[in-house]
């Protein structure tokens, strides 16, 4: 099983291979996903509404992050994996985002870095690709400013959005992103941004024309109970998960679990 490296996702692009990502935030979820074939892993600062339970993405620290990040990057003996910076941890400076993304390459050896925004975090993105340190970046809808945002909206209607939100990706790829994610993007204006770019665009609710797709891995296996209509349900993780615990709930209660099978002898 050969290793996915950076070099791989232009090749993709230029053969016209869908480039396939998947959140992970723990070891097990991260091994089964890198046995499936999946080319990137994403532990992405989703962890802290999807996992640690907060309210959105803002409050996650890199502290938090990065065990998790750690945990994946174990897993991975094919994928590539990439690790967001959250909220607070490189908006400051150039200088802030090369020590946190180096912080977070060291400590959780993952492969790449992820932050969000354009024109506005472009010499961050130059710096941090200046250290030696691949990076992906994330345009359109971006969780980090949802409180700016107005809240979790479409983006790029219309032809002044297509402008400005090309603007943002042309910034990236000059300052060295290696792919970019485009969130909630209208399809039309996301396959136009996939045909200007030489670096591949990686959709999520942006339609079929993107390089490649990226789901949270919660919402793409039916763990919990909120679908966004742009994610697919392609398996019933949170049903499987729930008959388990009741049935073992059941047959403790019943005496019948564990039986003989289950038990040491002398
Ligand atoms: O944090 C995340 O899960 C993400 C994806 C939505 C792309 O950034």
């Amino acid at each position: 099983m050969k290793k996915v490296r950076i070099h791989h996702f232009a090749e993709m692009k230029s053969r016209g291979e869908k480039i396939t990502m998947l959140t992970a935030y723990d070891y097990p979820t991260a091994q089964a996903f890198d046995a499936a074939g999946v080319d990137m892993l994403l532990v992405g600062d989703s962890l802290g509404d999807n996992i640690l339970g907060y309210d959105s993405t803002v409050p996650l620290t890199l502290d938090e992050m990065i065990p998790f990040a750690r945990a994946v990057s174990r897993a991975a003996n094919r994928a590539f994996v990439v690790a967001d910076l959250p909220f607070g941890s490189y908006e400051v400076s150039p200088e802030q985002a090369v020590e946190s993304s180096i912080r977070m390459m060291k400590l959780s050896g993952a492969n790449a870095i992820k932050f969000e925004g354009g024109r506005r975090i472009a010499r961050q993105v130059k710096a941090v690709t200046d250290a030696g340190i691949p990076f992906c970046g994330h345009l359109g809808f971006t969780p980090q400013s949802e409180n700016a945002l107005g809240g979790r909206r479409i983006q790029g209607r219309g032809e002044a959005a297509y402008e400005e939100m090309l603007a943002d990706a042309l910034a990236l790829q000059e300052a060295g992103a290696f792919a970019v994610v485009l969130e909630m993007v209208v399809a039309p204006i996301a396959k136009r941004l996939s045909e200007a770019l030489d670096i591949p665009t990686i959709g999520i609710g942006a339609g079929s024309d993107t390089d490649g797709q990226v789901l949270v891995w919660l919402d793409a296996m039916g763990v919990g109970d909120w679908h966004p209509s742009f994610s697919k349900q392609f398996a019933s993780v949170g049903e499987a998960m729930k008959n388990g615990a009741a049935a073992y709930v059941s047959e403790v209660k019943s005496t019948e679990f564990p039986d003989a099978t289950h038990t040491f002898d002398e």
